[in-house]
This record gives C-alpha cells, sequence and structure tokens, in this order.
C-alpha cells in the first residue's frame, strides 16, 4: 500500500510505493522538490520531517550528518517512508514541469577547448521535442546501469528543430564515464540519455540582483543560465564569476565576455587559483567565492546561483550565508558530486 507524503507549507500531497525514495516519487508525479544528485552526495534535497518515519539509504555525512538526522532532517532522495510523512519543504514550480524521458542520443561532435574540458554535441530525436529548464542536466545510463550526470550548456530556445544540446564535460582520470569519452568514444555513437532532471534554474519570479558563479565546466548550465536570459531580454543586475585554475582553462572566455556586451547588466569576472607569472595573466586570483565576497559583502538582498566542483560549491554556500548575510534559501546550486565524493564517511 502507497504511502502518502503531505508538503508543507504548500500542502501538495503525492504517494509514494512501499521502500520507493521521497524523490523518486516526486519527480515521477511531477512534484516540485528541491534536490542536485539524486545520489545522497550533495545535500540539496536536505528538508525537514515534521511527522512521520521513514528509512535512509546510503548517504554522505556532509550530505545529512548524524546530528542532522537526530534532529529531523532527512534526505529526500535516500528516505523511503514507513508511514504516511509530513515535510517541511521549499517547493519549486518548474522543477516537475516536464516529463522526465529516456532518449537515445548520437554524437555529433566532440571537440577539447581546454586541456581536460570535452564539449560533447547531442543529437536528439526529432520527432520527439525534449523540454527542459535552462540549468537542468542530463543522465548518461551507462552499459552497466551507472549513471552519470551532465548539465545542458544550451538554452532550451537554441535546441532548435534538428533538436541537438552541448555538454561540457571535465576530464577525472580513473573516472568510468569521462575516460571513455576522451578515449573511445567518436562522431555517431549513440550513448542512452534520461532527462530533464535537477531543480538548479533561475527563479524568475524575483528581481533580486544575482551573483552567478561557476569553477570549472560548471560553466555549462550558467551559460546556458545567461542565454535565456539574454533572450528574454532580462534586465536584472548579473555578476558572473568564473574559477578556473589557469588561463588555457578559460575556454568559455571569449562566449562571456561577447555575453556582457549583449546583456547590459552582465558583469563578467573570470578568477584564476594557479596563475603563474609569465602566464600574461592581469586580471583576478585567488579563490573565486573569495572574489564575490570581496566585491560583494553585503548580498542580504541577492540570490546565488552555484555551479561546479563541491569545494567551491559548499564554501560558497558556507561563506555567503555566515559572513555575507545572504539569506540561506536565496542559494541555488548544482555540485558536481563523483564517485570520489560518494565514498567518503557514509551516513
Ligand atoms: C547534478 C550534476 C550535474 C553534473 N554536471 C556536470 C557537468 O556539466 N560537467 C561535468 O564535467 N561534470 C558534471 N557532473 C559530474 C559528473 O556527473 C561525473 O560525476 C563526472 O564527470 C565523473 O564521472 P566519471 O564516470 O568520469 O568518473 P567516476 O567514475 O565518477 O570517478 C570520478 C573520480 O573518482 C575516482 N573514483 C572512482 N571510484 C572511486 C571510489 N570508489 N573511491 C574513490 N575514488 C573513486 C576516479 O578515479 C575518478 O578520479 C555533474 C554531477 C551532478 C551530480
Ligand atoms: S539530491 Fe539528495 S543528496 Fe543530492
Amino acid at each position: 500500500m502507497p504511502f502518502t507524503v503531505t508538503v508543507q507549507p504548500s500542502g501538495k500531497t503525492f504517494s509514494v510505493d512501499r521502500d520507493e525514495p521521497i524523490l523518486v516519487a516526486a519527480i515521477r508525479q511531477g512534484v516540485g522538490l528541491p534536490y542536485g544528485c539524486r545520489d545522497g552526495a550533495c545535500g540539496s534535497c536536505k528538508c525537514r520531517m515534521l511527522e512521520g518515519r521513514v528509512i535512509h539509504g546510503a548517504h554522505q555525512q556532509k550530505a545529512l550528518s548524524h546530528e542532522e538526522e537526530a534532529a529531523g532532517l532527512i534526505l529526500t532522495c535516500q528516505a523511503a517512508p514507513q508511514t504516511d510523512v509530513v515535510l517541511e519543504a521549499r517547493t519549486v514550480p518548474g522543477a516537475g514541469e516536464f516529463a522526465v524521458r529516456k532518449l537515445p542520443s548520437r554524437v555529433i561532435s566532440i571537440d577539447k577547448p581546454a586541456p581536460d574540458v570535452a564539449v560533447l554535441k547531442l543529437q536528439l530525436p526529432a520527432n520527439d521535442p525534449f523540454q527542459y529548464r535552462a540549468g537542468q542536466y542530463v543522465e548518461f545510463i551507462l552499459r552497466d546501469g551507472s549513471r552519470r550526470s551532465y548539465s545542458m550548456a544550451t538554452a532550451p530556445h537554441e535546441v532548435g528543430d534538428k533538436p541537438a544540446i552541448e555538454l561540457h564535460l571535465r576530464h577525472l582520470p580513473g573516472g568510468k564515464f569521462t575516460d571513455h569519452v576522451f578515449g573511445a568514444l567518436k562522431e555517431k555513437d549513440i550513448l542512452r540519455v534520461e532527462g530533464p532532471f535537477g531543480s538548479f534554474f533561475l527563479r524568475e519570479d524575483s528581481d533580486k540582483p544575482l551573483i552567478l558563479i561557476a569553477s570549472g565546466t560548471g560553466m555549462a548550465p550558467i551559460k546556458a543560465i545567461v542565454e535565456h536570459m539574454i533572450w528574454k531580454r532580462s534586465e536584472r543586475k548579473a555578476f558572473l564569476y568564473w574559477g578556473c585554475r589557469s588561463k588555457v582553462d578559460l575556454y568559455l572566455d571569449d562566449w562571456a565576455r561577447d555575453a556582457a556586451t549583449r546583456m547590459a547588466n552582465l558583469h563578467y569576472v573570470p578568477v584564476l587559483s594557479e596563475a603563474k607569472p609569465g602566464d600574461g595573466w592581469h586580471g583576478r586570483t585567488g579563490l573565486v567565492h573569495q572574489a564575490v565576497m570581496h566585491d560583494h559583502p553585503d548580498l542580504t538582498n541577492w540570490q546565488a546561483y552555484a555551479c561546479g566542483a563541491p569545494i567551491m560549491v559548499q564554501s560558497a554556500q558556507r561563506d555567503f550565508v555566515a559572513r555575507c548575510g545572504l539569506p540561506d534559501d536565496e542559494f541555488y546550486a548544482d555540485s558536481f558530486t563523483s564517485e570520489a565524493d560518494k565514498h567518503g564517511p557514509l551516513g
């Protein structure tokens, strides 16, 4: 018999099958809850359980600590109800708007614009339009059933009549999927994808100024969001900070500079963490989230969207909230967790 989950304060209800994680049921029924990795590693789906009982699957301590669990917090991506449940959670209008579907995709091209970055262009079926929000991601379903997530760098309005999306992949040596992409993958290969997933997209009901902060390939969904804002002729003030190690890693520098000319209120600030004398770099250096705090010490009336390396996302959330007064619920993120992040201390 299914259980009923009620989300407060919205009052939304949905049913969850026995042993089914709450988030899986919510996505299936188009209920927009906040989430990121769907795998117990990022903490984006954390919320308070007001009533009921759940069993938690394996998850990372940094996503949900024992103390948080004892205080009644749960991860919806890992929690299966044992009774009817009442949650206190933000609902995310739009997160469940487009049905999640499995699609075959064909590799159109693989470019390598930086030493460890591949830009993958994928053809999607023409007869079955793929809809999503700028900032969302797809999952590749690998032969052994494991999955890897990549954010779309293409804004939905750019998908076109011969539907194609662009993904930006950073090579993690020893990684199951990116080793394949940087080694054997070739044009015309077929890859199975599923999507769209995620609640990382622009909250368009707000006119607060924006911090958009990315590290490395975290620029992919930020690029889609900026292109979407340009297309919508958004007049919101936005500061785009992009952190990379060195100059050769700034593979979207030209695009970002051009975007700042196409959107009057967009300011672009690249920041290098490992610039060396002789690089010819005259821009900002250091950690990208610290550059944001240096320029914007008061974030009380802002929204921040962060994407990329888990350490950058965690540091930005912690410090923007604690030191710059950003409201906790105005921080939105996709943390690019990988197998390496899933093998720390388990909860
Ligand atoms: C919501 C979301 C969106 C994402 N979007 C993007 C994106 O747009 N671009 C992007 O580049 N990435 C993105 N990622 C990350 C991406 O999904 C993959 O995790 C990443 O590309 C690594 O995949 P892989 O199969 O190559 O490596 P994995 O097989 O996951 O391995 C990663 C690293 O961990 C090591 N490792 C493997 N197993 C273990 C273990 N048991 N213990 C310790 N270390 C281990 C490997 O040697 C390797 O160095 C996203 C992640 C999420 C959750
Ligand atoms: S979505 Fe639940 S921990 Fe990442």
